[in-house]
């Protein structure tokens, strides 16, 4: 028979607190040497710190639900949750659990197909071709606001079709969503968010609608031809449901990929010059972009039933933090985990993509988007220096790694 080990409490760990958002990685490594498994009251959230407990939870969807992975972790003032109940929003793959989960991820992995991320690439290289140009010229550059923020936003508008005449009204909608959704937003801003989420609703559903009367050569268009095939798996209201979530799903995730990855690609000038020297090193450094300071901090799940993880016994509806940004500094996982090393023989064992059933679909268009950026960045830029003494603050929220911004001298 095993003994349970009890689980340690945290009281002086505040994922929100700016010292730990700018840096968490020192408090992380404590966390991990404290217990496999950190429960912190103020969030009712179960942290879990080591590579392969994470791992085990990632696989075992029946123990492991999603239901909670994007809901709000603090919960929505009355008002706005009366604006928000404007929409009939149903769960969509992340937070989808069975029956629901593998009708949705068939439906998105049949059209999300390499020949239409092939067919974006030229595209990707040409528009972030287009950004780089605007700002190589001058001495600095913010690459948030210049490249990281609106780059994959328009990949994920093109993929589905939106027309570029309303990128600029959709990237503003989703000002401030993560803050809603995984920060603290002050009360007098959440009507205006919730407004914005709903209007997005709104927008993706006339594109739905507007895409089934009038075919083009896009994501929304094959959704529906596959739809029509298999009426009972995809419903009106779940292809909304999947164009609004792609719509999101890759801006906030991939731009912060670019930045983190940037911020220590650029700090350790030896890695930046030798992929200047020989790109066919970018897709390996990448991957290490991914491992190194994550995009995603962690991701939820809910226990279905009494379990184990580490050794400590969860119950059921426990609400699991699965800290990737731990689990990626886990030396029984990553030999001298703490070093940004570009040619790490398993930088490509980071579960920033998640694992398992719900393993992240856009995945292969986020490597893209990176790989084809770099590739333009050392060539048009191959001098690229980080300003010295910035702040790299991060925006207060749980789960994403977003930089504010992120400045760098251009070598102009
Ligand atoms: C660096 C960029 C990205 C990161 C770090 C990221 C990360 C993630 C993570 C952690 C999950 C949840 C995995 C799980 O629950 O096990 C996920 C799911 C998903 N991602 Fe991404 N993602 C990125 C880019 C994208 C892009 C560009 C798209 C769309 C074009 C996308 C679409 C999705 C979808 C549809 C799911 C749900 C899959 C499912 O639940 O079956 N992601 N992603």
């Amino acid at each position: 028979m095993t003994t349970s080990a009890s689980c340690p409490v945290a009281h002086d760990f505040d994922p929100l607190d700016d010292a730990f958002l700018t840096d968490p990685f020192p408090r992380l490594a404590e966390l991990r040497s404290e217990g496999p498994v950190v429960y912190h009251p103020d969030y009712d959230l179960y942290f879990l710190t080591r590579y392969d407990d994470i791992e085990q939870v990632l696989l075992d969807r029946d123990t492991f639900a999603a239901a909670n992975a994007s809901s709000p972790v603090f919960p929505p003032c009355p008002a706005a949750v009366k604006v928000l109940s404007a929409v009939k929003r149903v769960p969509t793959l992340t937070n989808a659990d069975p029956p629901r989960h593998a009708p949705m991820r068939r439906a998105v992995q049949n059209n999300l197909t390499p020949k239409r991320l092939t067919a974006l690439e030229p595209i990707m290289r040409a528009q972030s071709r287009r950004m780089i140009e605007a700002f190589k010229d001058s001495p600095t550059a913010d690459l948030v606001s210049q490249l990281a923020f609106p780059l994959p936003a328009y990949a994920g508008f093109t993929l589905l079709g939106f027309p570029e005449d309303d990128w600029e009204m959709l990237k503003a909608w989703c000002s401030k969503r993560i803050l809603m959704t995984y920060g603290r937003l002050p009360e007098e801003d959440q009507v205006a968010v919730a407004e914005n989420v709903v209007a997005f609703w709104k927008y993706c559903e006339e594109h739905v609608a507007h895409r089934e009367a009038e075919p083009g050569n896009d994501f929304t268009t094959d959704l529906l031809a596959w739809r029509a095939e298999h009426p009972d798996e995809v419903s009106f209201n779940d292809a909304v449901s999947i164009v609004y979530s792609i719509a999101l799903a890759g801006h906030d995730s991939t731009t912060n990929l670019f930045t983190n990855g940037l911020r220590y690609l650029l700090a350790n000038q030896d890695a930046w010059k030798a992929i200047v020297a020989d790109p066919s090193l970018i897709p390996n450094a990448v991957e290490e972009m991914l491992r190194f300071d994550p995009p995603i901090l962690g991701w939820r799940r809910i226990t279905t039933t009494e379990t184990e993880v580490g050794g400590v016994t969860l119950p059921k509806g426990a609400q699991l933090f699965m800290t990737f940004a731990s689990a990626h500094r886990d030396a029984d996982k990553f030999p001298e985990p703490d070093t940004f090393d570009i040619s790490r023989d398993n930088a490509r064992s980071h579960l920033s993509f998640g694992k398992g059933v719900h393993l992240c679909i856009g995945a292969p268009l986020a490597r893209l988007e990176m790989r084809v950026t770099l590739e333009n960045l050392i060539e048009l830029t191959p001098n690229l220096k980080l300003v010295d003494e910035q702040a790299f603050a991060i925006v207060p929220n749980l789960v994403f790694r977003q930089m504010e911004e992120l400045l760098v001298e251009t070598g102009a």
